[in-house]
């Protein structure tokens, strides 16, 4: 096992990686001793690693009437202020009190939404993240931005919360489909591009190994994808200025995602093409090499990634909603773009007429 440390100016925690982790109750009791302990997950993940974790949860000395859980409906499009008010009605069905941890077992989804309503309850309270996505291990369980979407715009209802541990179980990833390992890999792309050359390099000679669930390319991954994650949020936990990198091609991806419901488009493949489209626009402002972006296209291919949209999705649709996003400041859209492989940059200082090229560039 792997153990990392978030080290934060009021709150630090450990990031767990490894295999078997789920069954191990010494790892969680710390966090969850003598608390009433609810485990929030999806109607997915629940008969594959509920009962694990409950067991877990018993062994570390938490007694039955302590040992609640709730099963949420599966997907993005349920990542909203309604399912969120479930956690709150069981919550406070049970009587949690200010001391009791929340504990999300699942993606992204779960992880946000549960995250968000440990910000709230009772003006917060603990919570632990259990990522069971090769996306949440890498990205969304640290950090601590926690949410739900709007429909006019997504992550838009949210708080900066960060959990009391991560514990991620590599074993879990053995059940992932393939299209959710492959939307994974785009967050563990992002890392390279803007922030570690090496690490985008040996993704270059290593993705089919990360496909494949090599258990060392899987540990190594996470690793480095939260050494870089926690790199940048101990710099600047709640995105003032160099958080917003970890963005690179979430504008995009994000107006992907809105435009079709959230139910086409998984949040990493979005961002794949976003971050193409980043490259692109980063060429065509002169910053960016031409063989760069095809190093960035030949990846993502490499990976199974998206890497064109359907022209049924307007490049005009696409601006409008990136307008709605949390890096808008004075009215203007600003992007993630690109200096180089392993360096980004933050920047309103483009003209719309190029965006509008850059997207329609990638139309089919
Ligand atoms: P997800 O949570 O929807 O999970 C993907 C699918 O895999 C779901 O159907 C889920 O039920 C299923 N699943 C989960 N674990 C499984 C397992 N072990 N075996 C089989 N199936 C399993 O999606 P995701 O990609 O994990 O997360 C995407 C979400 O994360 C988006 O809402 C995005 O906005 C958010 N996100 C947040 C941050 C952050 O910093 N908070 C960062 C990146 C993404
Ligand atoms: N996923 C972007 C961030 O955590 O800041």
């Amino acid at each position: 096992m792997k153990t990392l440390q978030v080290k934060l100016k009021d709150h630090s925690y450990p990031i767990y990686i490894g295999n078997g982790l789920l069954s191990r109750s010494e790892l969680i009791q710390p966090f969850i001793n003598s608390k009433q302990v609810m485990i929030v997950t999806n109607e997915t993940v629940a008969p594959l690693y509920l009962q694990t974790l409950r067991n877990t949860v018993a062994a570390a000395g938490v007694e039955d009437s302590n040992n609640k859980f709730l099963v949420l409906p599966d997907g993005e499009q349920y990542k909203n202020i309604d399912v969120l008010n479930r956690v709150f009605d069981e919550l406070l069905k049970f009587n949690f009190g200010r001391q009791s941890v929340l504990i999300a077992l699942g993606g992204g989804v779960v992880g946000d939404l549960t995250g968000f309503a440990a910000a709230c309850y009772q003006r917060g309270i603990d919570f632990i993240q259990v990522p069971t996505t090769l996306l949440a291990q890498v990205d969304s369980s640290v950090g601590g931005k926690t949410g739900v979407n709007h429909a006019l715009g997504k992550n838009m209802i949210g708080a900066f919360h960060q959990p009391v541990a991560v514990i991620s179980d590599t074993d879990t990833l053995n059940t992932l489909e393939d299209r959710q390992l492959i939307a994974g890999s785009a967050e563990v792309i992002k890392y390279g591009l803007i922030n570690d050359k090496d690490f985008y390099v040996w993704l270059e000679g290593n993705i089919e190994k990360v496909m494949s669930l090599d258990k060392a390319a899987m540990v190594y991954v996470i690793e480095q994808s939260c050494l870089n994650k926690a790199n940048v949020v101990q710099r600047d936990e709640k995105e003032n200025n160099i958080r917003a990198i970890l963005n690179l091609g979430h504008t995009f991806g994000h107006a992907i995602e809105t435009i079709t419901g959230y139910t086409q488009w998984l949040h990493g493949e979005g961002v794949a093409v976003g971050m193409l489209m980043a490259a692109e626009m980063s060429r065509k402002l002169g910053w960016f090499a031409a063989s760069d972006v095809e190093r960035v296209k030949k990846l993502l291919q490499k990976a199974k990634l998206p890497i064109t949209i359907s022209n049924a999705i307007s490049s005009e649709k696409i601006v409008e909603v990136m307008g709605v996003d949390k890096k808008v400041q004075d009215n203007k859209i600003r992007l993630v773009l690109l200096k180089s492989i392993g360096s980004a940059t933050i920047t309103s200082d483009f003209d719309l007429k190029l965006l509008y090229e850059t997207i329609e560039a990638f139309q089919e």
